[in-house]
């Protein structure tokens, strides 16, 4: 098959598909602008960060399927997709162990004020008895939206830091993971309303989709507790940023933050977001996935996903190419 590959993708699995006898353009530079003369007459489409839009997928003329080599989809046009017959793939659970190292490291981050600190010393302050003031993490509640691989993945490395895991029901959910939660000491609450008045922390673990934009909007956040953090690993669409400024602003909620809603496609750009800049935020680049562990899984699996595509199997296919997507479809474990 004729593959494009639109962003940074490991040499070692590119050298795999390769062998297996397709022809693989590699440009990990194209831009979202550039993308619909780029598809030319690729079959597969591999992309990660680069936005996939409807007229990138109409302009692929022999275009059969964008495989995001990540688990999020919203950077891609799947309904437009769908309605040209265009498979869209993703890789799930692959980052979750990534994403949840970087969530807890976030979280101890908050509560030690490490980047603060950081900050300081690289001034010359000694301030020891500035940031001797970290409540701990042990005893405190941790409130999980999602209970999908990285939700789960994040709850295994809380429960032996003695953090008290509180979820969501879901009637829709596997028993099978609410009995593991439940195994980890997890508790459960009826609805989001309730995890926010109860957790000390509340760690964001579920996809950007037309149901979950704007999730954590004033309502919700005037019912976390003052001083509470919120940790953002999954899409910075989830929170309203205004409503997380004011909060922040009068009610001493922090923040920590790996994506942002309008992030940059390119890898090294200017950046100016009023959270990235508020005192209350420790943040980071969109990097939760972005560990080489995690990398060379995924690309492992976009490699099952092409062998696969020439069976005529679009494994982890999350549109139905033919009907209308009417959204980014919800992990099952959710
Ligand atoms: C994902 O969706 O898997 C990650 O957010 C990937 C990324 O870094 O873009």
């Amino acid at each position: 098959m004729r593959i494009l590959i639109a962003d940074r993708f490991p040499e070692p699995q590119r050298d795999i598909l390769a062998a297996r006898g397709h022809t693989v353009r590699y440009e990990p530079g194209l831009a979202q602008g550039e993308l619909p003369q780029g598809v030319e007459d690729a079959e597969v489409l591999v992309g990660r960060s680069t936005p996939v839009t409807g007229e990138a997928v109409a302009a692929g003329h022999a275009l059969r399927a964008v495989v995001r080599a990540g688990s999020g989809i919203n950077t891609i046009d799947a309904e437009t997709a769908a309605r040209l017959g265009v498979a869209v793939c993703n890789v799930p659970g692959r980052n979750a162990d990534a994403v949840a190292e970087l969530t807890l490291g976030l979280m101890l981050a908050l509560d030690r004020r490490i980047p603060d600190a950081t900050a300081d010393l690289r001034q010359g302050r000694w301030r020891k008895s500035h940031y001797a003031a970290a409540g701990g993490l042990k005893g405190r509640t941790l409130g999980l939206v999602g209970l999908g691989a990285v939700g789960r993945a994040v709850a295994e490395r809380a429960a032996p830091f003695g953090l008290a895991l509180l979820g969501i029901e879901r009637a829709e959910r596997d028993p099978a993971v609410t009995a593991r939660c439940r195994g980890l000491g997890m508790s459960f609450v009826p609805d989001l309303a309730a995890l926010a008045e109860r957790c000390d922390i509340l760690s964001l673990h579920v996809p950007a989709t037309s149901a979950t934009t704007g999730l954590i909007d004033r309502q919700l956040l005037a019912r976390v507790p003052p001083g509470a953090f919120i940790v953002n690993t999954s899409r910075g669409e989830l929170v309203d940023t205004p409503a997380l400024i004011e909060a922040m602003d009068h009610k001493d909620v922090r923040a920590a933050l790996d994506v942002f809603d309008h992030e940059p496609e390119a890898g090294e750009a200017d950046f100016e977001h009023p959270l990235a800049r508020h005192p209350n935020v420790y943040g980071t680049h969109h990097i939760g996935a972005s560990t080489e562990q995690a990398q060379q899984a995924i690309a492992e699996e976009v490699v099952a996903i092409v062998d696969d595509l020439v069976t005529g199997h679009a494994r982890h296919c999350v549109n139905s190419p033919g009907t209308a997507v009417t959204d980014a479809p919800e992990p099952a474990t959710r």
